[in-house]
């Protein structure tokens, strides 16, 4: 693997989860892969999960790890080719990732979309930058459209609690204060297409996702229906795609509840985690035994740990 910033890197998904679970299985046999190697984690925004479980899973290959919080303590960087840097950018992407590149093997970045401009999102103008200008493997530690590592992760947990060959699997958007972006709900479609999961999409009208991740994917905007006879309900918040970055109208009535998880075939309920209690779901869903959120968190350990080794093979 030369770089992991979509499902579209991975050659055999089914390999990859069973990498992980190996991974899982036996986490400390695997100390000489990253012997004298160094990963470099850069973080334009916050997170708790994915920096403190690819640091683990770093050093469980026996990696060394630095870690740099980019907005708060690197130069502003410059992204546009041929700026004139007068302002209050002070150091420019091709030094930036040129510099890094030395003194690391492997290089993740994280870096939310702007919801301001879909172009530049979607173009993933950060991320695409530093693959051009680094001369080491990027992977994505969420980049604008995706978070391939979460899916990953997801994918991985659905494979250890799934009953049947094809589980019914329900991506269902929920309330947020905030406008959020789509990484999360682009990238799970994703993957869950690449694993030939029986997926359906369920959201309020105008939460429409791109086409170019969802592909075919059922839309059901009858919360109700979709749920019927599911085995996983994965619930996200994302600002609308079309009326971009903006949150059309409050819907609180798509909360995750008990009453709603009695419509499914006794499903799991999966979140990424931040998640906000009694807005997104209820407590009673979110502490009860069907809840596999925690589990979740604990997989992306394996899920980093799969990733790095293949790219260090
Ligand atoms: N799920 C996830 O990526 O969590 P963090 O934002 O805390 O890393």
């Amino acid at each position: 693997m030369k770089q992991f910033v979509s499902v579209n890197d991975v050659k055999n998904v089914t390999q990859l989860v069973q990498d992980a679970l190996d991974s899982k299985a036996n986490p400390f046999g695997e100390k000489k892969i990253g012997q004298n190697k160094t990963l470099g984690l850069l973080f334009f925004n916050p997170s708790l999960r994915t920096r403190l479980s690819t640091q683990k899973a770093a050093k469980n290959l026996g990696m060394s790890v630095m870690s740099m919080d980019l907005n708060t303590h690197g130069w502003r960087l410059e992204f546009e080719d041929g700026a004139i840097m007068n302002s209050d950018k002070a150091e420019h992407i091709k030094e930036g990732a040129a510099v890094i590149s030395q003194y690391c093997d492997i290089i993740g970045v994280r870096t939310f979309p702007s919801l301001t401009d879909q172009e530049k999102d979607y173009q993933e103008t950060i991320l695409s930058q530093f693959i051009k200008h680094a001369s080491v493997p990027v992977i994505s530690l969420e980049s604008a459209t995706r978070h391939p590592l979460q899916s990953l992760t997801d994918l991985i947990t659905i494979k250890e609690h799934q009953k049947t060959n094809r589980p019914k699997i329900v991506l269902s958007w929920a309330p947020h204060p905030k406008a959020l972006p789509q990484a999360v709900a682009n990238s799970f479609s994703e993957w869950m297409i690449a694993a030939d999961m029986d997926l359906t999409i369920t959201h309020p009208k105008g939460y429409e996702l791109s086409p170019d991740f969802i592909k075919n994917t059922p839309i059901e905007y009858d919360q109700k229906k979709a749920f019927e006879g599911a085995d996983f309900i994965y619930t996200k918040n994302w600002s609308s795609f079309n009326d971009y970055g903006k949150i059309i109208q409050p819907k609180s009535n798509w909360m995750i509840t008990a009453e709603k998880m009695a419509w499914t075939h006794e499903a799991y309920f999966m979140h990424c985690l931040p998640v906000r209690r009694n807005v997104v779901v209820a407590d009673e869903v979110l502490d009860s035994e069907k809840s596999l959120t925690i589990k979740q968190a604990n997989n992306r350990t394996y899920a980093a740990q799969a990733v790095l080794k293949n790219i260090l093979k």
